[in-house]
């Protein structure tokens, strides 16, 4: 089944609104835990207002949700303002960054537009001493965080959520400090679409920040163990769990594994701070992007640390960053494989996006909030630059890491099957229903699973099956009987396309179960007048690539 994100209103977008941390706030609420008595009357006001990623939709339109994904919200602020739908008032204190009883905020009339009665007005079962108490509005009636409603379809169905996170850069009105807790952003979706949706007992959410993996983990599993090194981010995890009413989700704070150390899961999930940092003074560490370590140390940590907290057939779905280092080091694609076969680990290792160092640099300077040109920016260039230059660095890539912990165990003592450890490059769109890559990807583990141990005979015997998400494309020259190119494309998963020759597609068209494969290839040999052995040959490693990659279904 396909996962499919539908929505997110915008990025953390809010009002010109001094950084008010929780944390000097609240500086013991992760020990006494939120507080669940306003948690459930905030969540009881957000639900009676439909306080929802359509609504909002409705409210604003396209053109100002558009623009709110760009980090702009003057269109969106446009729409509601007089707008008097209990939904719009909340968007415009909790999402937009207008204080509470601004003008043109219908339904509070000048007699009582001081901001506690705007907040009795917005927040009636919370109401503004609740508000307060929950640390979300400041002295001036502002949102001290950002609340945002996310929405998302999965195998479950349908869900709305509310997400509790720190307020943007807009809100800020300059770069995000040191501690920010990012929301959903586009990373977040890309893992959410990474995580299968099949049922499975425990699952490790590794860096959890706002608490998004844990809320879709938590429909599928029956218990999720959530960590974060930031207290701050757990924090605002807790509140986002109670928003949404979630309890089957435990947070612990530590160090990448430290906190769950000796257990094991079913799954682990983690969007890792991957970031590469020079490791210098005046260079600023954000928490939400970079775990503390040198180079990509970080992500062959969570790669070789997974093999400790998964249970035999345990799977882990990563996010990463990976180096290319210069001629001696090593290609990025090969480092990732080896950290995953030295843990006793299996792994399909897929580069979406390869970067240059100036290109690296550039991309994080200024999601720091640094613009490009200015003086500070070329003073973290020059860092970002000469740390890639001491360790050889020619490039990095970005990807998806899926790994495996072999059924019969991780480690030097575990059988010999035939282990999986993949790496491709795949920088093309995904196909449709994009975001079930999770699911794809673990029916491919499952292929593999059926097919690594056959020798090419019982490869032959196999009654195969298209997969009904694959079409053919034949492109000829004009005029010409037979075609130049056939292009076999897959619909779903990684919209992969093959060209194939005749006899390639002649068997992938004859395959519907019916004959073994090995019967098809004998026939196309005869039909094309081509030496029997040869065409097998050709045919049975195409074939397993096929099977391995969806095309074709190798049944129970
Ligand atoms: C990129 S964010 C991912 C947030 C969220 N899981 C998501 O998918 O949107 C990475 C998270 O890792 C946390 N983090 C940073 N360093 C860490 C460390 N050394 N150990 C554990 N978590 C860390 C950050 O606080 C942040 O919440």
């Amino acid at each position: 089944m396909s996962m499919q994100m539908h929505g997110h209103p915008g990025a953390n977008v809010a009002a010109r609104s001094p950084y008010s941390g929780f944390v000097r706030k609240r500086p013991d609420w992760l020990d006494e835990g939120v507080d669940a008595d306003l948690a459930a009357r905030l969540r009881a006001d957000l639900l009676a207002t439909r306080y929802t990623v359509d609504r909002l939709l409705q409210l604003w339109g396209d053109d100002a949700d558009a623009a709110l994904a760009r980090g702009d919200r003057v269109p969106a602020r446009r729409a509601l303002r007089g707008s008097s739908d209990p939904a719009a008032r909340l968007a415009r204190l909790l999402l937009l960054g207008e204080a509470a009883g601004a003008a043109g905020d219908a339904g509070v009339d000048s007699a009582d537009s001081t901001v506690d009665a705007a907040l009795e007005a917005a927040l009636p079962t919370l109401g503004a001493a609740g508000a307060r108490a929950l640390g979300l509005i400041d002295a001036e009636g502002r949102a001290s965080l950002d609340l945002r409603p996310s929405a998302a379809i999965d195998a479950a169905g349908p869900v709305d959520w509310l997400i509790a996170s720190d307020l943007g850069e807009t809100a800020l009105g300059g770069p995000l400090p040191p501690e920010h807790v990012l929301g959903v952003g586009g990373a977040s979706i890309t893992l959410s679409g990474l995580i299968p949706t099949s049922p499975v007992g425990s699952v490790l959410d590794l860096g959890t920040g706002c608490g998004i993996q844990a809320l879709h983990a938590a429909r599928h599993a029956t218990r999720v163990v959530a960590t974060d090194l930031s207290a701050r981010a757990l924090e605002l995890a807790a509140l986002t769990l109670a928003l949404n009413g979630v309890t089957s989700v435990e947070l612990r704070r530590g160090d990448l594994y430290a906190p769950v150390a000796g257990e094991r899961f079913d799954r682990i999930i983690s969007n890792p701070p991957f970031v590469i940092t020079p490791r210098v003074e005046g260079v600023p560490v954000y928490e939400y992007r970079d775990g503390g370590r040198v180079g990509d140390a970080l992500v062959e940590e969570v790669i070789r640390g997974a093999a400790a907290h998964l249970v035999p057939g345990g799977t882990a779905h990563l996010l990463a960053n990976w180096e290319y280092r210069d001629a001696m080091a090593g290609d990025g694609l090969a480092r990732v494989r080896r950290w995953a076969a030295e843990a006793g680990l299996e792994a399909w290792v897929v580069e979406r996006e390869r970067q240059t160092p100036a290109q690296y640099a550039a991309t994080w300077i200024r999601d720091g909030g640094t613009r490009i040109g200015t003086p500070e920016y070329e003073r973290l260039a020059e860092a970002w630059l000469d740390d890639f230059a001491a360790r050889g660095v020619t490039a990095v890539g970005f990807g998806y890491v899926l790994l495996r912990r072999p059924a019969g165990g991780a480690g030097p003592t575990a059988p010999t099957a035939p282990r999986l450890l993949r790496a491709e490059v795949l920088g093309s769109p995904l196909g449709a229903g994009s975001s079930g890559i999770g699911d794809h990807l673990l029916a491919c583990l499952a292929a593999h699973d059926r097919i690594a141990a056959l020798d090419d005979a019982a490869l032959a015997a196999l009654r195969l099956t298209v997969a009904p998400d694959v079409t053919e494309e034949r492109h000829y020259w004009p005029g010409d009987e037979g075609p130049t190119v056939i292009r076999l494309r897959q619909g779903g998963g990684f919209a992969r396309t093959v060209d194939a020759d005749a006899a390639l597609a002649g068997l992938v068209g004859a395959c519907d179960g019916d004959l073994p494969v090995g019967t098809i290839a004998s026939a196309l040999a005869d039909l094309l007048e081509v030496d029997e052995g040869a065409l097998r040959a050709q045919l049975l490693p195409q074939v397993r690539e096929l099977v391995l990659t969806g095309f074709l279904l190798p049944g129970d």
